[in-house]
C-alpha cells in the first residue's frame, strides 16, 4: 500500500511534453530517456527493478521478458491507440495496466487517411517536384491525369473509430462505402449508406482500400501477392495503421510491377529501409508514420496517457486500460487490484 506522500517512481521512454510535465511531476517521482533517441535496451533495464509505472510509445517494445525484470510494475501507460507493442496477456497475468489513448487522435488519423488518398489519386508530390524543378512549363491537356473520387468505391478494412471516421469523409465526396470488419457497425451502416462486405468482397470491389484494422495475431500479414491479385489493377491501398498487417516485401513487389495502381502508405515493417526498397515509384506516396500528428491531437494523447499513469498509480482504475476485464479476473493484491475490486 503506498504511504500518503511517497511520489510512484515512473520512468518515461521518451521526454514527455511540457503540457504534462508538471503535472507528472506533481504526482509522481518522474524519470525519462532525455537524450531525444529511441531508448536502448540498457536503459529501459537499468529503470526496470524500481519502476512502478513505464510511459512509452508504440516504439518500446513491452514483452514478457521485460515485464519479468520489473518487479514493481503496476501500469504500462501507452502514448498511442495501437498497443500491438506491449504483451498485453503477460502484463495481465501480472496484474499489471496497460492503457492506451483511444478516440483522441481518431479524426487527424482520419484525415491523414484521406490526405495520402487525395495525393496518390490526383499525383500531388509529383507536381510538387515538377513545379519546383523547373519541368513544368505550363498548362498541358495531358499532365498529371489523375483518378477521380466521386461515384468510385472506398472499402475500408477496419469498422473501429477510425475506420468509421475515414468512411463519414467518403460520404461527402460523393462514395461508395463498403467495409469489412470482426463485427457489424450497424449506425455507421445506417448513417452512411455503408454495406458491410466479407473480406474477399472487399478487396475485389474496392476501388481505394484503407487499412484501419488493429494489428494483433489476427490481423497480422493478412494482406499479401494473393490478396493484391484479387483487387482491381486501378485500385490504390491506403495504409495508417500498421505495416504489419501487409506482407511488406510481397506489397513492394506488387507495386514495382503496378500491379495495383498505387499506394499511399504511412506505417511500415522495415522503418528505415522502405524508402530505398519503393525507390522512386511515382505511385506511392509516403509519410513517415504522421496519422496522429497535429498539435492539438498530441496534446490530447499526452495528457490522456498521464491521466492513466497517474490514475493507475494512485489507486484509482486508469480510465482507458485495454486489459480491464482481464486484471480484474487475475486478482492479484500486490497491484492493489482486490482493493480496487473490493471498493
Ligand atoms: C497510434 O496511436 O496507434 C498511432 O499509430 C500513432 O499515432
Amino acid at each position: 500500500m503506498m504511504t500518503s506522500n511517497r511520489k510512484p517512481k515512473v520512468w518515461a521512454s521518451f521526454d514527455p511534453p511540457e503540457s504534462v510535465i508538471d503535472y507528472l511531476s506533481e504526482n509522481l517521482d518522474l524519470s525519462y530517456n532525455a537524450t531525444g533517441e529511441l531508448a536502448t535496451h540498457e536503459m529501459i533495464h537499468a529503470k526496470l527493478g524500481d519502476a512502478e509505472g513505464l510511459f512509452v510509445t508504440l516504439r518500446d517494445m513491452v514483452d514478457e521478458d521485460l515485464l519479468n525484470e520489473a518487479p514493481n510494475l503496476k501500469v504500462v501507460s501507452n502514448l498511442a491507440v495501437g498497443y500491438d507493442n506491449v504483451d498485453v496477456k503477460a502484463a495481465s497475468k501480472k496484474g499489471i495496466w496497460v492503457t492506451n489513448t483511444p478516440g483522441v487522435l481518431t479524426e487527424a488519423t482520419a484525415d491523414l487517411a484521406w490526405a495520402l488518398l487525395f495525393a496518390v489519386a490526383r499525383r500531388i508530390p509529383e507536381g510538387d517536384r515538377m513545379v519546383r524543378d523547373g519541368s513544368y512549363t505550363g498548362w498541358r491537356h495531358n499532365l498529371l491525369l489523375g483518378t477521380e473520387l466521386s461515384g468510385k468505391t472506398l472499402g475500408i478494412w477496419g469498422g473501429g473509430r477510425i475506420g468509421q471516421a475515414i468512411g463519414r469523409r467518403g460520404l461527402g465526396f460523393n462514395m461508395r462505402i463498403i467495409y469489412n470488419n470482426r463485427s457489424r457497425k450497424e449506425e455507421f451502416e445506417r448513417e452512411n449508406n455503408a454495406q458491410f462486405v466479407e473480406f474477399d468482397e472487399l478487396l475485389q470491389r474496392s476501388d481505394f482500400l484503407v487499412l484501419a484494422m488493429p494489428l494483433n495475431s489476427d490481423t497480422a500479414n493478412q494482406i499479401g501477392r494473393a490478396e493484391f491479385e484479387q483487387m482491381k489493377r486501378s485500385a490504390f491501398l491506403i495504409n495508417i495503421a500498421r505495416g504489419g498487417l501487409i506482407r511488406e516485401d510481397e506489397m513492394i513487389a506488387v507495386l514495382k510491377e503496378q500491379r495495383i495502381a498505387g499506394a499511399g502508405l504511412d506505417v511500415y515493417v522495415d522503418t528505415t529501409g522502405i524508402g530505398a526498397k519503393l525507390g522512386d515509384l511515382d505511385h506511392v506516396v509516403l509519410t513517415p508514420h504522421i496519422g496522429s500528428a497535429t498539435h492539438e491531437t498530441r496534446r490530447q494523447m499526452a495528457l490522456m496517457a498521464s491521466r492513466n499513469l497517474v490514475d493507475a498509480l494512485h489507486g484509482r482504475e486508469p480510465e482507458n486500460a485495454v486489459n480491464r476485464k482481464a486484471i480484474y479476473e487475475s486478482n492479484i493484491p500486490r497491484n492493489g487490484v482486490r482493493n480496487l475490486i473490493s471498493v
